[in-house]
């Protein structure tokens, strides 16, 4: 009897999934409408979608921050799903825009900034151009590496006179490396980032499995301190945070096949997803201490991509990332999440939270939140596909 109950309940998720309310053709029509207003608001290759200001005026960047890799990602997006030449061009110009970042030795952030356009862009096209600017940008994150740390370091300083933070931000890199591994041969790419995920995950990680933000390394690799930035306070959990490692750790599954990192990355999921504060479209607050304050679209989108990817894992557990990864593109898709045509300064997604305390970046759209959604729906898109 309660065999044949779980197996309806099997089918009936099935059915469910089936049923969803995605329309994946849909919404990649809207991307591409409203990412053509973008384009034409963006003549000039140095100003990088970011956002938009307090004033409501477009917030752009230049190539040095660490979000200019995402736009050029996104336009590849597109052009993966629609295939129209157009596409390819606009997202050819954007990431040859960020090209002189491959010898960026002042950030970890090479991963977003070389590998979401670049990488994606190889993986499309196999332009052969791309790939020595990948190796190069992989060569100039790994010189921040410190093999006595054993770590990546972030930045290059943080409030309290420390000089080795690193942030959980930086599992996020990781995928760019093992690819550098992978095409280069230099197993080293490989070995520091199995040694970063490691040590991250013995020191960045809290009983409950949610995540600090900054850590704070002293020269023998000893933790000196654990710290916020951009969550609410020392001991919360700031959403991104946890989406980012979320993504990293499944990721790490994917490169090593190494059970820890899945485990670890389901820890993740559960600690989201059976999260008291999470409110019933999934997206998260900015903090998960912070219900009822603004949410982060961002975090939505990019735990939604990360849980489709640990669903194909398998475990107890894979249906319900399955699932609430599909609730929160759903919600993602619509109002208030969606954005109208030709408003939110030509973004996809409103309602992100960068960085509250430090007063920037607060409910407006994200240039990365539009770039995991993108993703999440192709994946979405692959995943449905492979069933039928
Ligand atoms: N890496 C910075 C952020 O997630 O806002």
């Amino acid at each position: 009897m309660k065999k044949v109950l779980s197996l309806c309940l099997v089918l009936l998720a099935f059915v469910a999934q089936g049923q969803s309310k995605i329309d994946v053709k849909k919404e990649f029509e809207f991307a591409a409408k409203q990412y053509e207003g973008m384009l034409a608001a963006h003549p000039d290759l140095t100003k990088f979608p970011q956002s938009t200001n307090a004033d409501g005026t477009p917030r752009d960047m230049k190539s040095d921050w660490w979000c200019s890799g995402f736009f050029g990602g996104s336009l590849w997006y597109i052009y993966e799903y629609n295939k129209a030449p157009q596409w390819k061009e606009a997202a050819h110009k954007w990431t040859m825009a960020v090209e002189k970042e491959q010898y960026n030795t002042g950030t970890h952030d090479l991963g977003f900034m070389i590998y979401c356009p670049f990488g994606n862009g190889y993986r499309l096209t196999k332009n052969k151009a791309y790939k020595p600017i990948m190796l190069t940008g992989a060569k100039s994150l790994s010189t921040r590496f410190d093999p006595k740390r054993g770590v990546i370091k972030s930045w290059n300083s943080f409030k309290g006179g420390y000089d080795y933070p690193v942030i959980i931000d930086n599992m996020m890199n990781l995928e760019f490396l093992f690819w550098a591994a992978r095409e280069s041969g230099n197993k080293e790419f490989y070995n520091l980032s199995v040694t970063h995920a490691d040590n991250t995950l013995k020191n960045h990680y809290r009983p409950d499995h949610s995540a600090y933000h900054v850590l704070c390394y002293g020269p023998n690799g000893e933790v000196l301190a654990k710290k916020n930035h951009q969550g609410a306070a020392d001991e919360s959990a700031w959403s991104r945070g946890q989406a980012w490692g979320l993504y990293g750790y499944t990721v790490m599954y994917r490169e090593t096949k190494d059970q820890k990192y899945l485990e670890h990355a389901r820890n993740i999921a559960d600690f989201i997803l059976n999260n008291p504060t999470l409110p019933a479209d999934k997206i998260p607050y900015w903090d998960y201490s912070k219900p009822g304050e603004e949410r982060d679209a961002s975090a939505g989108a990019i735990a939604a991509s990360a849980l489709l990817e640990l669903s194909t894992y398998g475990g107890k557990n894979a249906k319900k990332y399955y699932n609430d990864a599909v609730i929160m593109l759903e919600n993602l898709s619509k109002a208030p999440y969606k954005a109208e045509l030709g408003k939110n300064n030509h973004f996809i997604l409103q309602h992100s939270t960068g960085h509250k305390l430090g007063k920037s970046e607060i409910d407006v759209p994200l240039v990365y939140a539009d770039y995991y959604y993108l993703e999440g729906l192709l994946r979405y898109d692959a995943l449905n596909k492979r069933k039928k």
